[in-house]
């Protein structure tokens, strides 16, 4: 029986949970009991560089190109589930922003024979996955994004560590921080999502955290500071979304970083320095500024990106098999499950993809740029 082709590739930024996902989907596929009664084999690669592999295949004479794909076998991915990043490397590629582009990847696609293709990555490696299926090529979504500003599920790959990392650092800023009586401004990723912020700062302990769905008054954060100075906090850490706009300022723009002209997103940083700046003008408390940077996406999978690749990756090779493509695997409501690709990348009037934002009326305290302090009713992954 001839074998199916599947592809698997990871697009966007790289974070722990990555692995576990190529792993799972990879055995998922090679699984003769999974695949028992669906009449098909499958034999599986690694398609490197994201997009940026299909669209650059380039093989040699006996079909190989180490650079762009590498073959898969259960023994191979083994070990993967206990290492973070993403061992087939990644990239911000759009395949199809330009017709040739785009005219070179579906040939790609076609030389490399590949039945179906796995995507594991955030908005913009599933718009493509979606692009692609309007083109007759059959792929499956596995959701990637420590934001976790994707729609259509209620997890992405990543977030959980990340929170993680970000608990961890504050511990250690913590203590530098008692020892001097300094507070700390800690700026997370998240782009215009603030959970990362909002459910690392929870974890974390901060006094203070601003997320980009709510603008933030300079002036007020200056005045909560100063107050819990003088009401005898030793010292303190406020957290800010690197995506977070202010009053009068707007949104902090990172010039020093240059990136990601495929699909155009702005590179956003520079808030906390600000934050700090503002706090020592006013001299109440000595002050630092920490970036968490991409400290955030690295590292091995905590527990929950660990069981969380495997579920999805297991989901993705059970798309495969039952060929629902067209489909991302998801969680809803604590179960394993899928929806369109449409429900995670729909625009809304003005052609913006919509995220998934926090709720501020349900989880954010918009007086005291907190976490709200109720919590029945509010909804925990
Ligand atoms: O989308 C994930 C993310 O980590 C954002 O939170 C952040 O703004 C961006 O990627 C950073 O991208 P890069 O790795 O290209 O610097």
């Amino acid at each position: 029986m001839k074998k199916e082709r599947v592809g698997i590739l990871t697009g966007g930024g790289d974070c722990a949970g990555l692995n576990p996902a190529i792993k799972w989907a990879t055995k998922g596929l090679l699984d003769e009991e999974l695949c028992r009664g669906c009449g098909r084999k499958f034999e599986v690669v690694g398609i490197r560089n994201g997009w940026g592999g299909l669209l650059n295949y380039n093989p040699g004479k006996n079909g190989a190109d180490p650079d762009n794909i590498q073959p898969l076998d259960a023994a191979m991915v083994r070990t993967w589930d206990r290492l973070g990043g993403t061992n087939l490397y990644s990239s911000r590629t759009d395949p199809l922003k330009t017709p040739d582009r785009e005219k070179k990847t579906i040939e790609n696609i076609e030389k490399l024979k590949l039945d179906a293709i796995i995507a594991i990555g955030g908005e913009d490696t599933q718009s493509v996955s979606h692009a692609l299926v309007q083109r007759g090529i059959p792929v499956v979504g596995i959701p990637k994004t420590i934001d976790k500003d994707l729609m259509g599920t209620d997890y992405s790959l990543g977030f959980a560590t990340a929170v993680e990392v970000i608990m961890q650092e504050i511990g250690r800023l913590r203590t530098t921080a008692g020892s001097h009586k300094r507070i700390f401004v800690v700026e997370t990723m998240g782009r215009h999502a603030g959970h990362l912020s909002l459910q690392g700062g929870i974890a974390g302990g901060a006094c203070m955290i601003l997320i980009p769905e709510v603008v933030f008054d300079i002036n007020r954060v200056l005045q909560i500071m100063e107050n819990r100075k003088k009401n005898g906090a030793r010292y303190d850490i406020l957290v800010v979304a690197e995506g977070a706009l202010e009053k009068k300022r707007g949104e902090f723009k990172d010039t020093d970083k240059h990136l990601d002209v495929d699909f155009g997103h702005v590179t956003l940083g520079g808030v906390a320095k600000f934050i700090s700046n503002s706090i020592a003008k006013e001299k109440f408390a000595e002050v630092r500024s920490v970036s968490l940077s991409h400290l955030q996406r690295g590292g091995e999978p905590s527990q929950v990106d660990v069981r969380m690749g495997r579920a999805f990756g297991l989901a993705a090779a059970e798309l495969v098999i039952q060929r629902k493509y067209g489909n991302m695997v998801n969680l809803r409501n604590n179960l394993i499950s899928f929806v369109p690709l449409t429900d995670a990348i729909r625009k809304d009037n003005h052609g913006k993809t919509i995220l998934n934002l926090v709720d501020v009326e349900l989880e954010y305290d918009t007086e005291r740029y907190i976490a709200k302090r109720q919590s029945l009713g509010m909804k925990m992954n």
